[in-house]
């Protein structure tokens, strides 16, 4: 039987009640599947910043190094907070920049049975954001220069770094089925290059790297008006590129019209390794509360089994997921709560698993 080894965090906030209830549906599936799992606890996150001075030490960082993947659960608490004023332990500088995992894939879909925030969403929502995850205005993270008067955060784009994600946009966009809308093959970036230098040379190097994928259409948008058509024609969207702060903002907008940003998974993948972790925060007003939605957790354990490739897996994960939201056993409120609380969601994804047909 194959095994793998698994790091996982399980964070701050409901971090550790989301990981626990996606544990949970990870083991039940693997078993189902056939195929074991050893978990490693791998500590990071606010907590450990306030006893260390770092957000996770050096043999934690790599033990995620060494796994086959790590599951982490959001981390960061709002009054931990770095000599600079900015939030510590967030993991990003140590793992992101650290493991280099520099595509931050964000799947924005909406499944059945959840309400958007849209008025009109007949035709369904299914895209992918690729987020630059090493450098652009992030690459001033930790760094940026100031006294009491000015502050300045560099945005920097490198040759390497834009080819990479942009082949990794183009590369995903040949394993999917095309937009929604019309089932076109597409590559979006979303620039600003009619106002930054950095980003009209990212803009050049998309085109140079489209001449490779001429199978698949490219075309570019600036954020702006990425921000709209992202709102008014979700459904042409297939899968969107872009700079590593306009992909978090954009992501966060993605998630607002699929039933909140609870509902969405991410992957940060690297040549060497990966983690998968939700899009949002630790939430620490509701820890505890059993009312925390794990969705977006246990969807990004589905995106990790993708990547272990345990396909069969990650797709009875996800069909778990969609048949709980679409016969009612699991509701999302507006709010993004959810009843029950993360492990009675995690029991009826296991369920609606178990009743799977097998293929
Ligand atoms: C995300 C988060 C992080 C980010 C924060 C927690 C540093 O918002 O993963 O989207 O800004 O990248
Ligand atoms: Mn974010």
């Amino acid at each position: 039987m194959k095994h793998y080894n698994i790091a996982v965090i399980h964070g701050d906030g409901i971090g550790p009640e989301i990981t626990d209830a996606t544990l949970a549906v990870i083991g039940a599936v693997a078993a189902r599947v056939g195929f074991g799992i050893d978990v490693k606890r791998v500590a990071g996150g606010a907590r450990v910043y306030e006893e260390h001075g770092v957000p996770m030490l050096p043999e934690a960082v790599q033990a995620v190094r060494q796994a086959d993947a790590t599951l982490k659960g959001p981390v960061g608490l709002p009054e931990v907070r770095m000599p600079d004023g900015t939030e510590a332990g967030m993991l990003g500088g140590v793992l992101r920049n650290g493991l280099d995992l520099y595509a931050n894939v964000r799947p924005i879909r909406l499944y059945v049975g959840v309400k958007s925030a849209l008025r009109d969403v007949t035709r369904g929502i299914d895209y992918v954001i690729v987020r630059e995850n090493t450098e652009g205005l992030y690459a001033s993270r930790g760094k940026g220069v100031g006294n009491q008067w000015a502050v300045a955060d560099t945005l920097i784009m490198t040759r390497p770094a834009c080819e990479r994600i942009i082949k990794y946009a183009f590369e995903l966009a040949k394993q999917r089925d095309g937009a929604v809308a019309d089932g076109v093959r597409r590559v979006t970036l979303v620039d600003k290059a009619n106002v930054l230098r950095s980003m009209f040379f990212f803009r050049t190097i998309f085109f140079e790297i489209a001449q490779q994928y001429l199978e698949i259409h490219a075309e570019c948008l600036h954020v702006d008006a990425a921000a709209q058509a992202l709102v008014i024609e979700p459904e042409h969207f297939d899968v969107l590129v872009t700079e590593n702060l306009f992909g978090d903002i954009l992501s966060d907008l993605g998630g607002a019209t699929v039933g909140g940003i609870a509902m969405c998974p991410a992957g940060n993948i690297g040549d060497d390794a990966a983690y998968f972790e939700p899009i949002h925060g630790s939430a620490p007003s509701i820890a505890g509360k059993q009312v925390a939605n794990p969705i977006g957790q246990i969807l990004a354990a589905a995106m990790m089994f993708d990547h272990l490739g345990e396909g069969m897996g990650a797709e009875l994960i996800r069909e778990g997921v969609a048949s709980a939201l679409d016969s009612g056993r699991v509701t999302v409120e507006a709010d993004g709560r959810v009843a029950g609380g993360p492990l009675a969601v995690a029991e009826a994804v296991i369920g609606s698993v178990e009743a799977l047909q097998p293929e």
